[in-house]
């Protein structure tokens, strides 16, 4: 996780979260930004030269298990993790799967510039069935070689893949969206609930947890 904010003090004050979507072997980073409000506006106009202040890596992230494929279930910008850790599963050999949903078609990130960074063409679902399969990232999946599973995107879907982990015996990892003041333990914006009823701080425990680790309400 990374907070990054634009240079000067004006409005949007505080950092926000986003996930390092992919690395190249100079160095750079890249990020995938969905326009949300105006924190996301400003950066989504940010042009080659302007000056960002960046703070990261933060926090936990998805961790790849030994000898064991991985599917990567991503709703909306969810996606950006599974950019990265596509393309590094690619780099280390490893079998990882992509099952990447959005409501409808026209909110669906390029197929090409995801196969482009992880050498994966996506599963693509649409809860409207106008692009990719109609449904949801936990409709009819393959889990025959029992992978482990990974999950980001909203609250609802990663409840629902934290049950289909749960029927299946499968492990989880989920990166929760709890929205982040200081990214680094002091403000405590971002707190989600422990399975052992404790309130922990997503941005420095997580914002990936095992899903047993987490109380899944309903
Ligand atoms: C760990 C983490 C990683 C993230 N990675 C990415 C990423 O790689 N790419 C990306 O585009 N986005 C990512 N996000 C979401 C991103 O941080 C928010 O979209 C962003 O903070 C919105 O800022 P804004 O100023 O544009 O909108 P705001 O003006 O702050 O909010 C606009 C609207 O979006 C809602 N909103 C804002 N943040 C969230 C949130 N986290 N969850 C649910 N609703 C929210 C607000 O309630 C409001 O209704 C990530 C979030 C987290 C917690
Ligand atoms: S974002 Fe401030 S404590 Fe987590």
């Amino acid at each position: 996780m990374l907070g990054t904010g634009l240079r000067d003090v004006a409005a949007p004050f505080l950092p926000r979260p986003f996930s390092i979507g992919a690395r190249e072997d100079d160095g750079r980073l890249g990020f995938l930004v969905r326009v949300f409000g105006a924190g996301t506006r400003r950066l989504s106009a940010v042009k080659p030269g302007d000056e960002l202040l960046v703070l990261g890596p933060l926090g936990r992230p998805f961790t790849l298990l030994d000898e064991q494929s991985a599917v990567c279930l991503a709703g909306g910008v969810g996606l950006a993790p599974f950019l990265f850790v596509g393309a590094e599963a690619r780099r280390a050999g490893r079998e990882v799967r992509i099952v990447y949903g959005e409501r409808s078609g026209d909110r669906v990130f390029d197929p090409k510039l995801i196969r482009r960074i992880t050498g994966i063409d996506p599963d693509i679902r649409t809860e409207d069935g106008s692009l990719g399969r109609a449904g949801l990232v936990i409709d009819d999946l393959d889990l025959g070689d029992r992978p482990q599973l990974l999950a980001c995107g909203p609250d609802r879907m990663l409840r629902a893949c934290a049950d289909l982990a749960l029927r299946h015996g499968l492990p989880l990892q989920v990166s929760v969206e709890e929205h982040m003041g200081c990214g680094v333990g002091t403000c405590q914006g971002c707190v989600v609930l422990s399975a052992g009823g404790e309130w922990i701080k997503s941005c420095t425990e997580g914002p990936v947890f095992d899903a047993g680790e987490l109380a899944w309400r309903t």
